[in-house]
Order: structure tokens, then sequence, then C-alpha cells
């Protein structure tokens, strides 16, 4: 019996096996490769403060911050399906979860990228968390007494008036 067949098979199967484990090793490096890249942009990219971003904040001058990007979105404005004003609105702040309780679309996720200018300086941001708390206006009893009066006079004085009315008419009668 010939081998050659066998032997054809072993050095394809081998040959194969090499092809898709250098694939696999390629394919790694890529993935390492890109990453790297990405990271070197990121690092690269512009760093801004809260304080240079919230200066932005005009019709023709527009930037806002996204989940710790910033997007000059000037060109936009008059374009964005929600309104120039809504973008003006979000200046000046962390715009993110305003951006994300509208529900953006993918579409609207990939225009982002051509407005992108860089990176917030996250340390610069101001902390809106803080609890203020609502304004009281202080007691006044004076206040309270007065609006004690209105009640009764709004009470009596239509009973007055219905008084005047009914003595007025007896006095015209007799005459
Ligand atoms: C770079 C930033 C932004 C881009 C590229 C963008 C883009 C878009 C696009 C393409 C739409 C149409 C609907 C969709 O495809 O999702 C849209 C709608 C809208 N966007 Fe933006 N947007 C941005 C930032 C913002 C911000 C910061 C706000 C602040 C609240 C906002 C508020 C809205 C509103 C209210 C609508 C209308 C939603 C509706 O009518 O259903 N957008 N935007």
């Amino acid at each position: 019996m010939s081998l050659k067949p066998f032997l054809l098979f072993i050095h394809l199967k081998a040959f194969f096996d090499f092809a898709s484990c250098s694939c696999l090793l390629l394919r790694i490096w890529v993935a390492n490769f890109i990453s790297v890249v990405r990271k070197k942009m990121v690092s690269a990219a512009k760093m801004h403060s809260f304080e240079e971003v919230a200066n932005h904040n005009k019709i023709k001058d527009c930037w806002v911050i996204i989940s710790g990007k910033v997007y000059d979105v000037t060109p936009f404005i008059d374009e964005h399906p929600g309104g120039g004003e809504v973008l003006l609105s979000a200046t000046a702040k962390d715009a993110t979860n305003d951006f994300e309780d509208i529900g953006h679309s993918d579409v609207a996720r990939g225009l982002m990228e051509k407005y992108y200018i860089g990176e917030i300086d996250s340390t610069t941001v101001p902390d809106n968390r803080t609890y203020i708390p609502p304004q009281q206006a202080p007691f006044n009893p004076n206040a309270k007494a007065s609006e004690f009066l209105i009640k009764i006079l709004q009470f009596l004085m239509p009973l007055l008036i219905l008084g005047l009315a009914v003595t007025f008419r007896q006095y015209t009668k007799n005459e």
C-alpha cells in the first residue's frame, strides 16, 4: 500500500494548522496594535478645562461636554434636529445626562466624531451634586393677620352690599 496519500494529508493538515495559528496570532497582534494607537490618540488629545469650555456658550461658538469628551457643535447648531436652543442650554455643564435622556440614535452618535475636539479635564468640572435647600420666606405673623382680615372682608362685603340695597329699597318704597 502506498504512503503517498497519507503523507499528503499530514502535510496539508500541518499547513492549515500553521495558517490558522498564524492568522490567530496576526489578529491578536492587530488588536493590540489598535488598542495602543487608540491609547496614544487619547493621551495626545487636547485637554480642555471646564472654564475654557464653559466660555463657548453662544450660537456662533458652542461647545458641549458629553461623556468626558468636548464637542464643538457650532457648525451643527442650525442643523441639529432637536434645535439650536437645546444645544445652547447644554453648554457650561456636563451635558451627558441631557444627551442620554433623549435616547440619541446611532446615527447621532456617529455624527459626534465630526465635532470632537478633545477631552475634558475632569478635575476642573464643578460638582453639581451638592444639595442647595430651597429658599424659604421668613415667618411673618402680620402677613397671617392681614390674610385673615382679607378673608373676613371677602365674606362680609357681599352681605353689606345686600343689606344696603334692601335698606335703600325700603326707604324709596316708603317715600
Ligand atoms: C454632538 C452632539 C450632538 C449630536 C451630534 C446630536 C445629534 C442629534 C440627532 C442626529 C438627532 C435626531 C434624532 C436622532 O437621530 O437621535 C438629535 C435629536 C435631538 N437632540 Fe441631539 N445631538 C447632540 C447633542 C445634543 C444635546 C447635548 C442635547 C441636549 C439635551 C440634544 C437634544 C436633542 C433633542 C431634544 C432632540 C430631538 C429628539 C426628538 O425630537 O425626538 N442633543 N440630535
